[in-house]
């Protein structure tokens, strides 16, 4: 069979389980941010950055729109959606996040904005209702069960559902290291198969990257090697003590703000986006 017959004999079945090929066996279990996460992610994640700015100008939101964001986290993007809209519900299974959103609710007097203790699994018409925008940002990428939570979400949209997904070309530095040792960087499913999955469910969503400018940043070494992406689960001691080494190798100096960085290490999100009913 040549590649295009192989291609066009795909349907949706065979795209979700490329993705959860992808995924692998052990990350079965929902992902989510617990007490045992470094309070370190909680802090830079809540940083307003590049993406957040640029997400805020690719979102379609009407003051009179209800939102619901699929594994809102401590409310980064809820809040600045909330500026915008009628109402915003956050949606996310980690009850620390929750907390840390509802202590920023309180903190600012924000009236618009609620929240649910949900796996995004389990968010359907039934359990949630119907909103106007349904938006997940950079929480869809542990989804073992994509076709289902896909059709529910359409379902719950009634203008405009924005996924926001990793691209391919995230922590090459991460992935440099694990090649420097002779090791296979797993890596998240691509947001392409999400792309194919949804055409085979005739969902034909536009794709935008974000092309982020910005490198990321680390404080010190220590910082480095607690934010970024090791996978010390999958490295044996004597790899973890190479780490810390490589880091120095590979980070550098910037004069200007006293941080460390690398040109090649940026972050490559992709929007993937559709509007409902368009025919
Ligand atoms: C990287 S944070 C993103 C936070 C925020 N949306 C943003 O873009 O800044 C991922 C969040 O998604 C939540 N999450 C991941 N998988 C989830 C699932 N299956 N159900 C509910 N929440 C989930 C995590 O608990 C975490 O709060």
């Amino acid at each position: 069979m040549s590649n295009q017959e192989c291609i066009r004999n795909l349907d949706e079945n065979d795209w979700e389980k490329a993705w959860t090929d992808e995924l692998g066996e052990k990350k079965k279990f929902t992902k989510h941010w617990n007490k045992d996460t470094p309070k370190i992610h909680f802090e830079k994640i809540a940083v307003y950055d590049e993406y957040h700015e640029k997400l805020m100008h690719k979102l379609r939101l009407d003051k009179n729109d209800t939102v619901l964001d699929l594994g809102c986290g401590e409310g980064a993007v809820t809040t600045l959606i909330a500026e915008k809209v009628a109402k915003i519900t956050g949606l996310d299974s980690s009850k620390m996040m929750l907390d840390l959103l509802q202590q920023r609710i309180d903190h600012d007097k924000i009236g618009n904005i609620e929240t649910i203790e949900m796996k995004i699994e389990d968010a359907t018409i039934d359990s949630v209702g119907k909103f106007d925008v349904v938006l997940a940002s950079r929480s869809f990428m542990g989804i073992y069960d994509i076709k289902n939570v896909i059709l529910n979400i359409n379902e719950i949209a009634k203008k405009y559902v924005f996924l926001v997904v990793f691209g391919r070309r995230n922590w090459r530095l991460e992935k440099k290291f694990f090649n420097s040792i002779g090791k296979k960087y797993s890596d998240f499913a691509p947001y392409d198969y999400l792309f194919n999955l949804l055409v085979s469910l005739e969902i034909y969503p536009n794709i935008e990257n974000f092309d982020l400018i910005g490198n990321r940043k680390y404080d010190d070494i220590d910082d480095a090697f607690i934010r970024m992406k090791w996978k010390k689960n999958e490295l044996d001691d004597d790899e973890i003590t190479k780490i810390k080494p490589f880091i120095e190798e590979n980070l550098f100096l910037n004069k200007e703000d006293g941080t460390l960085e690398n040109p090649i290490d940026k972050s490559d999100i992709v929007l993937i986006w559709w509007k409902k009913n368009m025919f």
